[in-house]
């Protein structure tokens, strides 16, 4: 039995010594530590042997076990180590292969001309207002001073919820909610959507954004205004550009003008992007009309100021080339991957 223990630890370590692979070693952990191994069957024989033999083969039954144990132990490690460098080398990582492309979406050009403009007002220390999409007639037309029966107040170009909640048809809503909630000095600008009962063509569309500017302080006169909107074009077009005042006519401000910047395309001589006029219209403005100013709790014996409305859509197509809005509602990726 002696022999045989030890032939059996010899034969176990030099068969663990070698083995090179998970599988193998786990075949030999059964062969020589499990239930069914030589080595139990050996110890199991132990009852039949004489009380003097029995505790000398016992122990040395156990040191055979626990050098088998220890020999596995090596090998495990062992194992695992080799199955790691095989591992490495076959798995050559190539850190110089371009990536994966990952697909980044872009900002709608709305989104990007309106940022754009944001940025420029806030560097002059406007700050952004808010107001809501859904009105009542007095926050778009009374309190605008635009008497009753102004055209503009017509169904035809106002979408109506009722008698006097309608969906607001321009900015300027926001001019009387926060002249009612600040006192002076108010710089603000005022991006958002506008709707008007408009049909869908080329350039119009029943819902645009527009972003409203007002400014009410001590002293304002047009001279602010004009500094503010030439600031406002040469950062947004170009520092060559140049603005035309031209005379108009709004309910809310006097005087009014419309203003034309000089075509960033052309300079001036005429192109495609101007139709041949050299300018650009771009938006409307004016001096607050006092009525305006007293309706929403301001003096205007003390204050003054100016406001001014443009069309952002109108300012994203000539700024691209656009030649058709409904592309800018229309969500096609071609279309937009181009921002
Ligand atoms: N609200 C005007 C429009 O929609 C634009 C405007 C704003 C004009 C502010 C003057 C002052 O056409």
């Amino acid at each position: 039995m002696k022999e045989k223990l030890e032939a059996l630890k010899q034969k176990a370590l030099s068969d663990l010594e070698t083995v090179k692979d998970a599988a193998a070693l786990e075949q030999l952990r059964v062969a020589y530590l499990g239930k069914k191994s030589e080595l139990a069957s050996i110890l199991k024989g132990m009852a039949s042997l004489s009380p003097e033999e029995r505790p000398v083969i016992g122990q040395l039954g156990n040191s055979v076990r626990s050098a088998i144990e220890q020999a596995f132990e090596k090998a495990k490690a062992n194992v695992s180590k080799l199955e790691t460098e095989k591992k490495i080398n076959s798995e050559k990582l190539d850190v110089t292969l371009p990536s994966k492309l990952i697909s980044m979406g872009s900002l709608h050009p709305l989104t990007k001309i309106q940022s754009q403009m944001e940025d420029i007002f806030l560097g002059m220390g406007f700050t952004i207002a808010e107001g809501p999409e859904v009105e009542t007639d007095y926050y778009n037309f009374t309190a605008l001073n635009t008497p009753e029966f102004h055209p503009a107040r017509d169904v035809q170009d106002t979408f109506y919820i009722t008698d006097k909640v309608l969906l607001r048809s321009q900015t300027s809503t926001v001019q009387v909610h926060v002249m009612e909630q600040n006192e002076p000095p108010i710089r603000i600008i005022s991006p958002g959507r506008v709707y008007r009962s408009d049909a869908v063509d080329a350039t119009h569309s029943p819902m645009f954004h527009q972003c409203e500017g007002l400014v009410v302080d001590k002293g304002i006169t047009m001279a602010d205004l004009k500094g503010t909107l030439e600031t406002f074009a040469k950062a947004m077009f170009g520092g060559k550009t140049e603005l035309r005042f031209r005379p108009h006519h709004f309910p809310f401000t006097e005087p009014s003008c419309e203003v034309d910047v000089s075509c960033f395309v052309c300079g001036g001589c005429g192109c495609s992007v101007c139709k041949g006029e050299g300018w650009i219209e771009i938006l409307g403005a004016g001096m607050v009309h006092p009525n305006v100013l007293r309706m929403s709790g301001i003096d205007p014996e003390v204050y003054s100021g100016f406001a001014f409305g443009m069309g952002i859509e109108r300012i994203v197509m000539t700024k691209y080339g656009i030649s058709d809005m409904r592309l800018l509602y229309e969500n096609d990726v071609r279309f937009l991957r181009q921002f």
